[in-house]
């Protein structure tokens, strides 16, 4: 009896890995293959009309979304990483929503750029392992850490939407509005995770992930 309980909790154990891997990778496809995310919320743009655009402006506007694109990729990244070694159970609940979140923006710039004739960035792939790893490794050395990681990125990307903001197009109302629901949601997540203890980090750390930032965008803007 108590053999096969023991078996039956092994079974269950290995299935429930498996299970875990599958979604992960499931995650991973929808986050990499182009118009395979679905959102949980219609896009912010929805009965919004665009102004008139000339070309130079439409092209300014695709390589802004192209890296705000890129950007909810690393954070869909960042917390698929720290999932998977993250130790909180209810932290873990948090993430997993601030995470659909981020598959709301993901999929919301990808629309965005179809309708504007632009592309995702062909160095998805290299920003999602990055990201994937350091997610992982802030994940394991503890849940302040990784709390604080999820804070300070939730910082940066504020900043960048609010300068993507002042620079978008006039005309482009529709990326506008996206953006403006994104940071009132990245918003939300940092407070979230400074309130449940995430570590502030110190301002080397935070020129470090700036300067990483700036690698991806001035990349991204262009492929
Ligand atoms: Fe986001
Ligand atoms: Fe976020």
């Amino acid at each position: 009896m108590v053999a096969i309980s023991h078996r039956d909790a092994t079974m269950t154990r290995q299935l429930s890995r498996a299970d875990r891997l599958i979604h992960q990778f499931d995650t991973v496809l929808r986050t990499l293959v182009p118009h395979a995310a679905q959102p949980s919320r219609p896009s912010p743009a929805t009965d919004i009309v665009d102004e008139p655009m000339n070309e130079a402006e439409r092209e300014h506007a695709v390589g802004l979304m192209r890296i705000n694109h890129t950007g909810e990729v690393c954070a869909q990244a960042l917390y698929q990483g720290q999932g998977l070694t993250a130790k909180l159970a209810d932290m873990r609940e948090q993430m997993e929503q601030a995470a659909q979140e981020e598959i709301d923006h993901l999929a919301w710039c990808d629309a965005r750029l179809q309708e504007l004739h632009g592309h995702t960035s062909v160095l998805n792939p290299v920003f999602y392992a990055a990201s994937f790893g350091l997610g992982a490794v802030a994940g394991a050395v503890g849940d302040r850490v990784s709390l604080g990681f999820v804070a300070a990125t939730e910082e940066q990307v504020g900043k960048h939407l609010d300068d993507h903001l002042r620079q978008m197009p006039a005309g482009d109302r529709r990326s506008r509005k996206i953006l403006e629901q994104m940071r009132e949601d990245e918003a939300h997540h940092e407070r979230w995770a400074l309130e449940a203890g995430g570590a502030r980090f110190p301002l080397p750390v935070k020129l470090g992930m700036r300067l990483m930032s700036k690698v991806m965008t001035k990349s991204v803007y262009r492929i």
